[in-house]
């Protein structure tokens, strides 16, 4: 089936507050609200900044989606320096990401949080942009597979197929949950997954969710790549069938290059 592609910038801790204005402001002014139609774009600021990128994008009546980078899984409370879902959801967030390979490796995020994070997402009506990929150590030894489904499985442990697939209805849309394929070797390293081994690993995960959820469900969930994906190789890696878009780090930073991305996926 034709998936509708997701771009996604992820900012990681990047931009002041002006810059963050600044950068969203000039996405919106180089952006035609029509590309939505076919292609959904997300931009996921640092917290602090999702308040004044939403404003830009909701005054320009741009529908282009905000999300978070991270989100803890309790309403609120004692969780010094943390953000809940309905925080996030106050500021016009659709999403967040979870399992980061950044979280997981510097802040010791685990599969169990992750599957915390995205239950808390879900009950709260907004979807996870999951991620999860294997170090390089992993792929030299032969079981970046296993590991990658594996915690495509910890991530969506106790969901139900219509709730991985079709429960999020936010603004009138429904959305699902959705996946990211980040190999950690090909993060900020300038070093992409070729489109084959990028699209066997997408692969492989769509049948890790066709065995959790079905297959239809299967098929309508999204799976991006993530990892140094930029204007020079965004083509061939949307040309395979199992990648339905980009998480985009480096190149998101730039408005200039993100919107090229998002027109590689019209
Ligand atoms: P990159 O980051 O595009 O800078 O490699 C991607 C990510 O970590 O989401």
């Amino acid at each position: 089936m034709a998936r509708k592609p997701l771009m996604a910038g992820n900012w990681k801790m990047n931009n002041t507050y002006a810059e963050a204005v600044v950068l969203a402001q000039t996405i919106s002014n180089n952006f035609d609200k029509h590309w939505t139609d076919s292609v959904d774009v997300l931009v996921c600021p640092p917290s602090i900044d999702l308040k004044p990128v939403n404003t830009v994008f909701e005054f320009d009546h741009q529908p282009i989606q905000i999300g978070a980078q991270n989100v803890y899984w309790e309403p609120k409370g004692a969780f010094t320096g943390e953000v809940s879902v309905p925080m996030l959801k106050d500021v016009h967030c659709t999403c967040s990401i979870v399992g980061h390979s950044e979280r997981r490796g510097y802040f010791g995020e685990t599969n169990e949080d992750v599957n915390r994070k995205v239950r808390a997402l879900l009950d709260g009506g907004l979807y996870a942009v999951a991620c999860v990929g294997e170090s390089l150590s992993v792929r030299d030894e032969g079981g970046a597979e296993e590991f990658v489904c594996a915690q495509v499985r910890a991530a969506f442990a106790g969901l139900e197929p219509e709730e991985a697939g079709k429960c999020v209805v936010a603004e009138d849309k429904i959305r699902k949950m959705i996946i990211a394929y980040e190999p950690i070797w090909a993060i900020g390293t300038g070093r992409t997954a070729t489109p084959e081994q990028a699209q066997d690993m997408c692969a492989a995960i769509r049948t890790t969710l066709a065995d959790m959820f079905g297959a239809e469900t299967a098929d309508e969930m999204r799976i991006l790549y993530g990892g140094s994906m930029n204007v020079g190789n965004v083509e061939q890696l949307l040309a395979q069938p199992d990648i339905d878009g980009g998480l985009v780090g480096g190149a998101s930073l730039k408005a200039d290059q993100f919107v090229q991305l998002v027109k590689a996926c019209l």
